[in-house]
């Protein structure tokens, strides 16, 4: 099955590049090989290689970036992702679209968002996942999927992550205090490409689908649970969100309800502390700062 993965050079894109391909044909140009937000470019990839499904993972992530600059957002989660999907309405109908959104389309007053509950994003990044969400599902109605995730952990040589940077800190010993406030669902990107795989093999319907671990914690939790499972004591505070103003409002109980995904592809119901585990587990990297 040929696969033509857009942002490579993100913590997604380039995570899954390597969980990816050895289960799929994977073609996954750079940012100057194919730009996303080129009709021509992704015209000519998409008859260059006629994928049967093209993964965008493209994105602007830095929500205080976005509320700060909206056109840089509107570029970045908006154009580039209805370029994508007009560009293969036009060129290749047949190519299955995977776009991804995020849990920040909902303000988060209430928590265990089905994958048709109403958005009312808080941020400008919100708005334009929100708004590009709509534009995929309207132009490919029948061949698109959107993968709603969440406080996706990664290991790449390109790009960060928040379990990443605060593990590091701890294990130089510097005074922390992380956030117990925000209550999020989480996801890995070794979950997210099995996710990838089983819809790819299963070709469930069209549509929509929450695709992050089972259960609900905060960033606080995350990094406790992961410094006990790396035999660390947990030497850090508990931080409120309102003590530190950020530029972008975040949503306090943004979890996602998974019955949707439980009922459609059952293997992907996994709760997060075993997504975790998984994940702490396949990158020396973790273990490598405590040694
Ligand atoms: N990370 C999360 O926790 C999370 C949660 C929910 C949803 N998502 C969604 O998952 C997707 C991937 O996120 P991520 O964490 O991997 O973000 P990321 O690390 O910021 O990566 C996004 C990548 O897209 C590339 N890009 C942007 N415009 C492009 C264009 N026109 N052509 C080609 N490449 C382009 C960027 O290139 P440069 O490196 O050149 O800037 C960057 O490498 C996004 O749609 C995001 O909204 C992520």
């Amino acid at each position: 099955m040929s696969v033509l993965l857009l942002g490579r050079g993100g913590l997604l894109g380039s995570c899954l590049v390597s969980h990816l391909s050895g289960s799929v044909e994977l073609v996954a140009p750079t940012r100057n090989e194919v730009d996303a937000e080129s009709a021509e470019a992704v015209a000519a990839a998409l008859e260059r290689f006629r994928p049967a499904y093209l993964i965008n993972c493209t994105g602007f992530l830095n929500v205080d970036r976005c509320e700060q600059n909206p056109a840089l957002s509107f570029q970045g989660n908006f154009l580039t992702a209805a370029n994508v999907a007009r560009t293969i309405a036009q060129v290749l109908p047949n190519c299955h679209l995977i776009h991804f959104s995020s849990d920040f389309v909902f303000d988060g007053h209430r928590g265990n968002y089905v994958e048709s509950a109403l958005p009312s994003p808080l941020s400008v990044y919100g708005i334009h996942k929100f708004m590009a969400d709509e534009f995929v599902a309207r132009t490919l109605p029948a061949t698109h999927y959107i993968l709603r995730t969440a406080s996706v952990l990664g290991i790449s040589d390109l790009k960060g992550n928040f379990l990443r940077a605060m593990l590091t800190k701890v294990s130089r010993g510097e005074n922390l205090r992380v956030n117990d406030t925000l209550k999020v669902s989480m996801a890995t990107t070794e979950f997210i490409a099995q996710g990838l795989i089983a819809i790819m093999r299963e070709a469930p319907p069209a549509g929509a689908y929450n695709l992050v671990a089972e259960g609900v914690l905060s960033w606080f939790e995350m990094l406790r649970y992961s410094c006990l499972h790396l035999g660390v004591t947990p030497s850090f505070g508990r931080a409120e969100i309102d003590e530190y103003p950020n530029a972008a409002l975040r949503p306090r109980n943004s979890y996602l309800n998974l019955v949707k995904l439980r009922t459609t592809l059952p293997t992907l119901s996994r709760v997060w502390q075993d997504v975790l585990d998984e994940h702490l587990d396949s990158h020396r990297f973790y273990t490598d700062l405590f040694k």
